[in-house]
């Protein structure tokens, strides 16, 4: 019932022994927490596993740039490879005014402004800082792109995933971008980022396969500030797969409250499964490259439903393999019974992120009571 879930895939050369992916998790874990989390998703027999934000420049974050976040990386592949998933990079590049930013940090110390507050003045931000951003950094990050690809290779990830949300996603967007120069104004000028980064990936590193995560962002309602907008995603996908594109992961744009992207069970508009389903059938038309769906679609029964008929090619999850890591595996097994199914409640997870308390879940006691661990 389950078997499209574990056909093999091959992107370039690169094979994965299944249709499922751990979704991009920034899960702001100590880096031996980590490690222990990559290392239990990898046995949970996913795929793939994409890690979330790798800087595209040398960063005060881990980065690949210095010898111990290069070791540090070596050490999350050699992880995932030891447990028989391959490896991505996502590739991030952030588009927050850190100058700007920095003003607001007393009032942030004191509690006079929330988290929450400082994520919309930042988004209100975006817009000035991308439509001033001179020429010379921008080719400064677009070179990062292709420099980033190399050390990712060299740690030893076997794929790259271009963030197309946050940087790329704010150049794409006519909400944000209102540069006048070949960066601004058309469909074409506005993807010229975008393009010019996936193209510098592709230089430097002509085997890796490339995903690109698409974020789309609608009209009526709208939902999504940064990224392409729906009637525009017939200019922009076949830019990217001329660019070198392998394949998409498609997902609402970013840059409106983080619930919208990561959407709780009671979302007013994303609450139903496979909620982002319905941008991959926009982008299907556009291009022959396999699709990922990404979004609510922890049920294996809805989840294989999806690859079977085609809709999708492969599928990403991020909350479902937080609330078990077994979940590929049990699904082979037909023990769909056994899963700790997300109820997306974002608790522990999203909500664990931001009370800077790591990414958990709700359900790691039972679930551990539950597997002997
Ligand atoms: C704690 C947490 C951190 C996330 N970090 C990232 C990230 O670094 N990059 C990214 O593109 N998406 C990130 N996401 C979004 C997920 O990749 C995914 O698109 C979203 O959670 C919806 O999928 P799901 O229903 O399977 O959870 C994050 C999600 C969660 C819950």
């Amino acid at each position: 019932m389950y078997e499209s879930l574990f056909q093999p895939l091959t992107v370039r050369g690169l094979t994965l022994k299944n249709r499922i992916v751990f979704a991009p998790t920034s899960m702001g874990l100590k880096s031996g927490d980590f490690l222990a989390h990559i290392d239990r998703i990898a046995r949970g027999g996913a795929g793939l596993i994409v890690i979330g934000d790798v800087p595209v420049l040398p960063s005060p974050m881990f980065s690949l740039y210095t010898p111990e976040g290069l070791d540090f990386y070596r050490q999350i592949t050699q992880t995932a490879h030891a447990g028989g998933a391959k490896i991505s990079a996502q590739l991030h590049m952030s588009d927050s005014d850190v100058q700007g930013l920095q003003r607001y940090l007393p009032d942030l110390r004191a509690g006079r402004i929330t988290p929450d507050n400082l994520r919309r003045k930042l988004n209100d931000m975006t817009g000035d800082f991308i439509t001033g951003l001179p020429v010379e950094r921008i080719q400064t990050i677009i070179d990062g792109f292709g420099q980033a690809a190399i050390l990712a290779r060299d740690a030893g990830f076997d794929m790259i995933q271009i963030h197309g949300d946050r940087m790329c996603g704010s150049f794409s967007s006519s909400i944000y971008n209102h540069r006048a120069d070949a960066y601004g104004g058309s469909p074409e000028n506005r993807a010229r980022f975008a393009v010019s980064c996936v193209q510098a990936v592709r230089r430097a590193v002509p085997d890796m396969p490339i995903e690109y995560k698409l974020a789309v962002r609608q009209e009526d309602p709208h939902y999504g500030n940064a990224g392409i907008l729906t009637d525009e995603l017939p200019v922009f996908v076949p830019l990217l797969d001329a660019a070198g594109v392998d394949c998409y992961e498609v997902a609402l744009a970013n840059h409106g409250a983080l619930t919208d992207t990561i959407p709780p069970h009671n979302h007013p508009y994303f609450s139903e499964p496979g909620c982002f389903l319905k941008f991959c059938d926009l982008v299907r038309p556009l291009t022959n490259r396999p699709l990922c769906g990404v979004g609510g679609l922890g049920d294996p029964d809805f989840a294989a439903a999806q690859v079977d008929s085609g809709r999708v090619d492969y599928i990403a999850l991020s909350r479902p393999l937080i609330a078990d890591p077994d979940w590929p595996r049990l699904v082979q097994n037909g023990q769909t019974d056994q899963i700790f199914r997300c109820v997306r409640c974002n608790r522990a997870c999203l909500g664990g992120m931001q009370q800077h308390q790591g990414t958990h879940c709700v359900f790691d006691e039972k679930r551990r009571a539950a597997r002997g661990e």
